[in-house]
């Protein structure tokens, strides 16, 4: 045996013991006639003692200990006289009579500590070594406890997990595939699952009634924080369901999720909001409800009066910041700088300061304080308060800024408690975006949600007003997850396809196979799938998804330990008949 007790496990009531343990050393220390290792694997760190006096040899070979050696000791658990309280296994050490080198290690390329002194780049090319340290394994174990958890309810709920392939053909979610060349059927690819989408919507038309699948997805797409090109979902379906069925289920599966990992009891139902005010409060469809701070339109009472970039615009409209009223100029001026920084692109800010004599604002010139008093009542602004305004000629625009300049007030405030959670339903988004570079409509979700009844009439009429019976889940402005009910009906189906711009061939080639299965007796069905790696991050209250992935991608979608994408022989081209027309990238 190589060991017979783990390093996080030994206490006061161990003492006299004679045991072996095995680990990593995390450090030695050198003390008069002492040596002190700190022993460590994945369930703690223990403390081992070797003493010059008992034994000179074994101490002298403590003292050349180097880092991350791999080591089992033997010895006698004693109480410690100066117990470190910080740890578990503070009250005791190990007083070492046998040591055996398991293996010796180089010097890792950093510290493989909490506070680590290795940069993004290195802890990525060393990703295995940064896996050792805790911050980075407790958000692995925090993600089995949740794929563990989703299953357990999922089962209590009579769901089946059933994979699906990952050589698939191309699934529609808005990105682009990556593509797999068939070595067997030369020219021709596979393409990976953006989804399982119409996979799932297969097992309902063969009865499986309620499906669910913790799956990999591929996306290529531009990343982000809270985007891979590879990432998990926890992808769910179920037939004879409406809209409020499935938000009952997976409202229970959250708040489920919520007690269990987080110990957060969740009893009221989560707010609804549709699409439509989220764009219009928060600038927004994942807006972060933590704070308020809701946008006030300010068209009827700003313009007019003179100011021409408030007369001019298309949208005049603001927020108030409670309390905010003491920012100094030098603040103000930090904020105009963020909203026109490129990435948000407003031209200005006007601002406002609340105060009990009145109200002191950055374009008083052009307006007397009857009109700061009517805007001060359109926010219910109190003296202390501070009021925000941006305009523009694009209403969406001008609302996305806003957001931001929301966004950084509430963080800036304190009102983005990270231990804070408050989760949302968004509705009634549009079933159909209009593109206006390609002068067509794209579906907003994809092209098997449904219109919503109501609004089907304006399909041929007026389509980019037609309503979708789709959903997003929103937690601390994050988009956990999202999803619709699907259209079950050939006909409409087709009619979708040729809303989209598909030529009937082009669609029959794409999604024959789902119309083909439409026609064997579909039942009504809808689903919803959650982004794992963002809900896991959102638990453990970290700023990248990447943190909770074992071996993640960089923004340019690499790995870098395994050095991937990489250029392939030119034997496998050869055998694949792929001709590669760039220079390889070295
Ligand atoms: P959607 O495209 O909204 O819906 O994806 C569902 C959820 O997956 C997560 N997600 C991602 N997470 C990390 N990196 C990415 N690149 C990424 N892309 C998406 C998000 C998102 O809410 N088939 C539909 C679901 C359905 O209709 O049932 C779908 O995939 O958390």
């Amino acid at each position: 045996m190589y060991r017979t007790k783990t390093c996080g496990e030994l206490r006061a009531s161990d003492v006299n013991q004679l045991v072996t343990l095995a680990g990593w050393v995390q450090k030695t220390r050198k003390m008069g006639g002492m040596a002190f290792v700190d022993l460590r694997d994945r369930y703690g760190v223990t403390q081992l003692v070797f003493n010059q006096d008992v034994d000179a040899s074994l101490c002298e070979r403590a003292n050349k200990l180097g880092r991350e050696y791999v080591v089992q000791a033997t010895g006698t658990v004693k109480e410690r006289s100066n117990k470190n309280l910080h740890i578990p296994t503070g009250e005791i050490e190990l007083i070492v009579s046998e040591l055996t080198i398991l293996n010796a290690a180089a010097t890792p390329p950093f510290t493989i500590e909490d506070e680590t002194d290795g940069g993004d780049d290195l802890r990525m090319k060393y990703r295995y070594l940064d896996l050792r340290r805790n911050v980075v394994r407790s958000n692995l174990e925090l993600r089995h406890k949740m794929t563990i958890e989703v299953r357990r309810y999922m089962d209590s709920q009579q769901f089946i997990e059933v994979e699906t392939p990952v050589l698939v053909s191309s699934t529609p979610e808005g990105a682009r595939d990556f593509v797999v060349p068939s070595r067997m059927n030369p020219g021709q690819f596979y393409a990976l699952p953006q989804s399982p989408q119409t996979l799932k919507q297969l097992l309902m038309v063969s009865g499986f009634d309620r499906y669910f699948q913790i799956v990999k997805c591929f996306r290529d797409e531009d990343l982000r924080a809270d985007r891979q090109p590879e990432f998990t979902q926890i992808d769910c379906e179920m037939s004879f369901v409406e809209q409020d069925d499935i938000l009952t289920m997976f409202e229970g599966l959250s708040k489920y999720l919520f007690k269990t990992i987080r110990g957060v009891e969740i009893n009221e139902p989560f707010r609804r909001i549709s699409w439509n005010d989220a764009m219009k409060y928060y600038g927004s469809d994942k807006p972060d409800l933590r704070f308020d701070m809701r946008f006030v339109e300010l068209d009827d009472v700003l313009k007019g009066h003179g100011f021409s970039v408030f007369d001019n615009a298309a949208y005049v409209g603001g927020i108030c910041a409670k309390g905010a009223a003491s920012y100094t100029r030098k603040q103000l001026d930090a904020l105009t700088d963020f909203v026109k920084r490129p990435q948000i692109g407003a031209k200005g800010m006007v601002y406002a300061r609340v105060e009990e004599d009145g109200i002191k604002s950055s374009v008083d010139k052009f307006y007397t304080q009857e009109t700061l008093q009517e805007m001060k009542k359109a926010f219910g602004a109190e003296p202390g308060d501070l009021i925000l305004i941006l305009s523009g000629d694009d209403v969406t625009k001008t609302r996305k800024q806003l957001c931001e300049l929301r966004l950084e007030m509430g963080s800036q405030l304190g009102l983005r408690d990270k231990n804070k959670f408050v989760c949302l339903w968004v509705v009634d988004f549009p079933l159909l975006e209009w593109s206006e570079e390609d002068r067509r409509y794209y579906a907003m979700h994809h092209p098997f949600t449904s219109p919503k009844p109501e609004d089907i009439h304006l399909l041929d009429s007026n389509p980019g007003d037609v309503r979708a019976n789709a959903y997003d889940m929103v937690v601390n402005g994050v988009e956990v997850g999202g999803g619709s009910i699907r259209i079950h009906d050939n006909e409409l189906q087709q009619k979708m396809f040729r809303l989209l711009g598909f030529a009937a061939e082009q669609a029959e080639a794409q999604f024959g196979f789902l119309m083909n299965a439409f026609k064997y007796g579909a039942p009504p069905h809808g689903g919803i799938a959650y982004g794992l790696d963002r809900w896991v991050s959102l638990f453990a209250g970290l700023d990248s998804i990447r943190d909770c992935i074992a071996f993640p991608k960089n923004n340019s979608g690499r790995d870098v330990m395994l050095d991937a994408p990489s250029a392939i022989a030119q034997a496998q081209l050869d055998e694949l008949r792929i001709a590669v027309n760039i220079p390889p990238v070295c």
